[in-house]
């Protein structure tokens, strides 16, 4: 068996979508109904979580204004995501909830306080994404004049997760012994202060709250560098992981597997997530048909100004792709921002124009799940048999609906069901149990 995650990849905001089946998103983005109906359709569809992107600021690399962005709405406006945790919480029962959280917007022990609140309130299922946000805007909203180096961010984020784990075990099991009587609430004896003192925090601690039904939240990590793998293998339970081929999957994971190791961890500790786009259809024949205008569209003005801007943002604010030729060479430029993400474009690509790598290359592949439910649930099981696990994270970049999402938790799902290949229910434990449950 293997996992499935759904990645909301314009976290709380403008969903995309300009297709007939879209509703009317610009307008009631905002409304938690369709957050909370969407963790309950995937938490039908046997979806081990939902990871909520989240971003905060206005992008206004491309074209050097922020006109494009809020002409589209695209990644802006966008609400804070944690207040919509409980409530799609209260929607469902078992479903994990993993909201982003960037180290440069929350101090370690805002963070912590946090998610371990959220964990309450869910009743043991939430789980933190820790990002070190990508471009200089967001950390000009956080007392920066300009985002910290690529790798330096990483040497930040490290700390400031060494910080925020302390502090969930600032209380040691069996403090909280709740007798009123005696007086014995806690047992002071078993809470500890921290006291950290390092390169980038000072945090006396503890926390001061009792741990959540899960101890520590969920941790989840999306960086696919290799500092971003270091600090995934060092802390995080799950992972989002890109990948083109069954090969490069599974080389990804055999290297995260040794730095697990390496940190003293066992491989299955983690749970790496392969993010992809499948194309379902009535039928075989349905779907290649619905393919081949995906890519049509690829061609179509907007869309190739959509990647423009994407790959303005993905730089880190360090590229405007705007200002070049569309039929002249790529350009070989992996900026300060999501690295990996800019060389699923960039690496390989050297000989194609920027028209041709904007309109034929895909950061999220499909991995050539294009069919009918059976037949992406087989192609499925036989990818997952190949690099060995341990799921997939599905993501629709153009058309989030209620009935995309239908198509994949009550299509796919049960297609994927009958092969025995996901989960036919939950336990009744914290979201991490069900996660590392196989
Ligand atoms: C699929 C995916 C989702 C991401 N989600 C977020 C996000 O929600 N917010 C954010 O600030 N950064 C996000 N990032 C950025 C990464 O967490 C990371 O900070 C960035 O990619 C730089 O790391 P890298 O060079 O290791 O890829 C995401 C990256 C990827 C590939």
């Amino acid at each position: 068996m293997f996992h499935l995650g759904w990645f909301l990849g314009s976290g709380f905001g403008i969903q995309p979508g300009r297709g007939t089946f879209d509703g009317q998103a610009w307008r009631d983005w905002m409304k938690p109904r369709r957050y909370v109906e969407m963790a309950a359709t995937l938490e039908r569809g046997g979806y081990d979580f939902v990871f909520i992107e989240d971003t905060a600021m206005i992008e206004d690399t491309y074209g050097g204004s922020a006109a494009w962005t809020l002409a589209h709405g695209e990644m802006a406006p966008k609400n804070d995501p944690l207040p919509l945790v409980p409530l799609m919480a209260a929607g469902s029962k078992h479903i994990g909830i993993i909201n982003t959280m960037s180290t440069i917007q929350y101090a370690p022990y805002t963070a912590a306080r946090l998610m371990t609140t959220l964990d309450h309130l869910t009743d043991g299922r939430a789980g933190i994404n820790v990002v070190t946000s990508v471009t200089h805007r967001v950390a000009q909203n956080f007392g920066y004049d300009a985002h910290l180096p690529h790798d330096e961010r990483y040497g930040m984020a490290a700390e400031w997760m060494e910080v925020v784990t302390r502090l969930w075990d600032s209380w040691e099991p069996g403090a909280v012994v709740g007798d009123l009587d005696t007086p014995m609430y806690a047992d002071a004896s078993k809470v500890h202060t921290i006291d950290h003192a390092g390169k980038y925090y000072k945090v006396r601690g503890p926390l001061n709250t009792i741990p959540g039904p899960q101890g520590r939240p969920v941790v989840g990590q999306a960086g696919n560098s290799v500092p971003g793998r270091e600090l995934a293998a060092t802390y995080a339970d799950t992972m989002l992981a890109m990948g083109h081929s069954a090969e490069q999957m599974k080389a990804f994971r055999e290297d995260m597997h040794e730095r697990m190791i390496a940190h003293g961890r066992k491989p299955s500790d983690i749970k790496i997530m392969f993010l992809v786009t499948p194309m379902l259809g009535e039928s075989d024949e349905h779907a290649r048909d619905r393919e081949a205008q995906r890519v049509a569209a690829t061609r179509d003005p907007h869309h190739i100004e959509q990647i423009l801007w994407q790959l303005s943002y993905i730089s880190g604010g360090t590229v405007d792709f705007s200002t070049f030729d569309l039929d002249a060479r790529m350009p070989d430029v992996l900026g300060n921002g999501e690295q990996s993400s800019m060389r699923q474009y960039v690496v390989g690509n050297e000989d194609k124009t920027l028209r041709e790598v904007v309109t034929g290359v895909r950061q999220i592949s499909d991995l050539g799940l294009v069919g009918s439910p059976d037949t992406v649930a087989a192609k499925m099981g036989e990818l997952m048999d190949e690099v060995g696990g341990d799921g997939f994270l599905l993501y629709q970049p153009r058309a989030l609906n209620a009935r995309t999402l239908s198509e994949y938790a009550d299509g796919l799902s049960p297609a994927l069901r009958r092969r025995g290949l996901i989960r036919d229910g939950f336990d009744d434990v914290p979201f991490r149990d069900n996660l590392l449950a196989f």
